[in-house]
């Protein structure tokens, strides 16, 4: 079988680790001959990087392994870059639930006014490393997932149209895996009909390959319980804070019950709820969670695997979930035709939806990209929803392309999740101070 070469670009993420486990569990499907980490940020990429290169040795001296903050160096000679950036860190992820908090609306990292902020921050990573991916090795396909992935895409559709980059997100694919649970099935028996954007979306069918359809014990369980399955399948969304949200998602079916709800639609129908929960403990939001937790154990045990010198005993764990990245390079590599709920230009796909807004469908992938299953024509309710959020989306993209502070103040007017111009201005004024060099100057 042909060997592949991949860059990871954000190498310093606390995702990283489990990505890079998961590839090496998956060489019989997908085998390396290179892989290279990227980060701009020196300190976390050697962390990791040392760390890593001690497992692979041990794992897989077969493949030539490093780790580099020369851009040159990183995506020359590669088949496929695996993007997980966050421009900004976890220190300004902090500020995007935070600074909203200040003016009576929650914070989040990709929903609502913190969505927005990180997406200012967000473009410029990700033309940056689009372009050296593109200098460095022109073949090369970017396989995305760099939040906030609705307006990164929308970014990359008006900003890069040619370039070869295929956004996703794994919440349809950790969704699916608790709907396999609830009626005994594994994912991979199971296909889906799905429509929306990126965290803002919905299933309309969820069958096996008999055609049997489960929709129908799928909502009468969420009803109940929302997504929150007996046993824990999803090693990625356990904290508290998640299991609040799966829980959760049996007030959002309430709302239209004919199709199931993605988690992230509770930022838009019940934003008040969100933030009277937030102020219980505003100095403590998910991102502090995450920097006690995930953050803090992955850099405290690549610590410990090069100061002992070895990983044995004490390798990361497997990041399991994250094998549908392998799906989608293996659906470009090998033609498979895989059938995968990608986020692509609509063309159709959603018939009474404009032509050229990023959405979230599932998509046939062979070696030419995604080819999207066309949805139908979606009730009014949630084409009304959608389509005033399509139009933050595109909104944040023309603000930033023509640095233009008015079309930043009607994206956070327009926000279902912002009570009114006048709080959306002043949300857009702490949010550009509080993000300076980050962001584009607006004017
Ligand atoms: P993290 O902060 O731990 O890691 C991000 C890394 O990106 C950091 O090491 C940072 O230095 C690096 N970085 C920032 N700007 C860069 C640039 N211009 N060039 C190269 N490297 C750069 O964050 P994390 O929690 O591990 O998440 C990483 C990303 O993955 C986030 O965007 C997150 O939202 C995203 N994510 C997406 C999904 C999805 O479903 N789409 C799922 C999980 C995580
Ligand atoms: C889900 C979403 C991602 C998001 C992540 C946040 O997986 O699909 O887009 O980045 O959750 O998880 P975290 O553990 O960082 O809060
Ligand atoms: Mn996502």
């Amino acid at each position: 079988m042909k060997k592949f070469s991949v860059v990871i670009a954000g190498g310093g993420s606390t995702f990283t680790p489990g990505i890079v486990m998961m590839l090496l569990d998956n060489q019989d499907r997908f085998p390396l001959r290179t892989l290279k980490l990227y980060d701009n940020d020196e300190e976390r990429q050697k962390t990791l990087g040392d760390a890593l290169a001690i497992l692979l040795r041990e794992q897989a001296p077969e493949i030539d392994f490093s780790y580099t903050t020369d851009p040159e160096a990183a995506f020359s000679d590669v088949d496929f870059c695996m993007a997980h950036i966050r421009v900004g860190k976890y220190a300004m992820r902090e500020k995007d639930e935070k600074v909203p908090l200040r003016h009576g609306v929650f914070g989040q990292e990709t929903c609502g006014p913190g969505g927005i902020a990180y997406g200012m921050r967000s473009i410029t990573g990700m033309l940056e490393i689009i372009d050296y991916m593109e200098k460095y090795s022109p073949e090369c396909w970017m396989l995305n997932y760099s939040n906030p992935a609705a307006i990164v895409a929308e970014a990359c559709r008006v900003l890069r149209p040619d370039s070869k980059i295929l956004n996703i997100c794994d919440m349809p694919v950790g969704t699916l895996r608790r709907m396999s649970q609830i009626v005994g099935k594994t994912p991979a028996e199971l296909e889906v009909r799905y429509f929306g954007l990126n965290h803002f979306g919905w299933w309309t069918s969820v069958k096996d390959q008999s055609g049997h359809e489960y929709i129908d014990q799928i909502r009468d369980y969420v009803a109940e319980n929302g997504y929150l399955t007996q046993v824990e399948v999803d090693t990625q969304h356990t904290d508290p804070s998640w299991q609040e949200t799966h829980r959760k998602a049996k007030d959002l079916l309430a709302v239209a019950p004919d199709y199931l709800p993605n988690t992230y639609l509770k930022y838009y129908l019940y934003p008040d709820y969100v933030l009277d929960h937030m102020m219980e403990h505003p100095e403590y939001t998910r991102s502090n969670e995450v920097m006690e937790n995930r953050e803090k154990h992955v850099f405290d045990h690549a610590k410990k695997i090069t100061a002992q010198g070895s990983a044995e005993g004490i390798a990361f764990e497997i990041d399991a979930h994250a094998s549908f990245i392998v799906d989608l390079a293996r659906a470009i590599a090998f033609n498979t035709h895989e059938r995968m709920v990608m986020i692509v230009e609509n063309n159709g796909a959603i018939a009474n939806f404009p032509d050229d807004a990023m959405v979230e469908v599932p998509c046939i992938v062979g070696n030419d990209g995604p080819e999207a299953l066309t949805q139908g024509i979606i009730p009014q309710f949630q084409q009304a929803l959608m389509f005033q959020q399509v139009t933050v989306e595109k909104l944040v993209v023309e603000a930033y392309a023509e640095n233009s502070y008015q079309k930043m103040w009607q994206a956070l007017t327009l926000s279902k999740t912002v009570p009114s111009a006048q709080v959306a201005k002043e949300l857009l004024d702490d949010l550009i101070s509080e993000n300076g060099d980050y962001w584009p100057e607006l004017h």
